[in-house]
């Protein structure tokens, strides 16, 4: 599919945060044009940069960003966008899609603050999406179609990955890939260490560190292999591997990772139940 084919109409970006920043460089690297993207802030000086550096339009008043977009992109902190929604909601063209990232917020919460049917789609993107490579997690509300998936699964492939989920996961998205880029940071630090206590420098270290994370992620993802299969690929008979991957499995490696991911899971929910 070419870029341009895959653009799906006039996009606003509601708080053109970090997030929101990410997502209109993906946009823009797959195919939609400036003049598509209309992106929102209250700062003016903020938002001049942003039409200085990016080339799109942008606004200070978010009704004219609800107005622009046949998708409207809640990006916004969660603690604000109840206010911004009803803000909003009267300027939305009818039928626009709202797509929100704001982490916790559920499809009903949005739906209650507009009018009418307009469809909803919750996203939880993750860091890395800054970095064109986010794993994003999408469910649709009450009034959002197949059609609505497909135009949130555009915009997101734009900034990594995206997979459908049923509401009721979202928490356990957020466990996994909200929290996952931690766990991966946590990884690399400790193989860094790891690396200076068998006498590499610092330096060194991390780098080896860095590169073995990602490019072990790279041939997981392109080779097709299960990762159970690339392990047995790196183990040898009495080798260092099978030695590391004794230690590994005595610590309690996989173990200790779904508890954390557990434990995430069910503060995510505590969050929302109390948020
Ligand atoms: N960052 C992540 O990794 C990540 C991951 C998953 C989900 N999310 C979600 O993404 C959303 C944004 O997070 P972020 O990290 O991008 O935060 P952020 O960088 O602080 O972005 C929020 C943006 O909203 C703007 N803003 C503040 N008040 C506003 C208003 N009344 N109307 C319009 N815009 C307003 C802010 O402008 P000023 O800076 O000028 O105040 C800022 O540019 C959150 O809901 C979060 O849950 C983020």
């Amino acid at each position: 599919m070419s870029n341009e084919e895959k653009s799906t109409g006039d996009v606003a970006v509601i708080g053109a945060g970090n997030m929101g920043t990410a997502l209109i460089r993906g946009l823009l690297g797959s195919g939609w044009t400036n003049d598509q993207i209309l992106a929102t802030g209250p700062d003016p000086a903020k938002m001049a940069d942003l039409e200085e550096t990016l080339g799109v339009q942008t606004a200070t008043e978010n009704r004219k960003g609800a107005a622009f977009g046949e998708t409207v992109v809640m990006a916004v902190k969660p603690q604000i966008i109840d206010g911004v929604l009803d803000e909003v909601a009267d300027s939305l063209q009818p039928g626009a899609l709202v797509v929100s990232v704001a982490a916790g917020i559920p499809t009903d919460r949005i739906e209650a603050q507009l009018t009418g049917d307009q469809p909803v789609v919750r996203t939880m993107p993750n860091l890395p999406a800054t970095v064109g490579y986010g794993a994003t997690a999408m469910c649709a509300g009450d009034h959002a179609d197949a059609e609505h998936l497909v135009t949130t699964r555009r915009l997101f492939e734009s900034v990594g990955s995206v997979v459908g989920v049923d509401e009721s996961l979202m928490d356990a998205v957020t466990g996994l890939s909200g929290t996952g880029p931690m766990y991966v940071f946590q990884i690399i630090e400790g193989l860094s260490d790891a690396g200076v206590k068998v006498g590499l420098s610092r330096e060194d270290a991390h780098e080896l560190a860095m590169q073995t994370v990602l490019g072990a992620a790279v041939m997981a993802r392109e080779s097709g292999q299960h990762p159970a299969e690339l392990k047995d690929r790196v183990t040898s008979p009495a080798g260092t591997g099978i030695t590391a991957l004794h230690e590994m499995e005595r610590g309690g490696l996989r173990a200790l990772l779904i508890d954390a991911v557990e434990a995430a899971t069910d503060r995510s929910r505590e969050l929302g139940d109390h948020g």
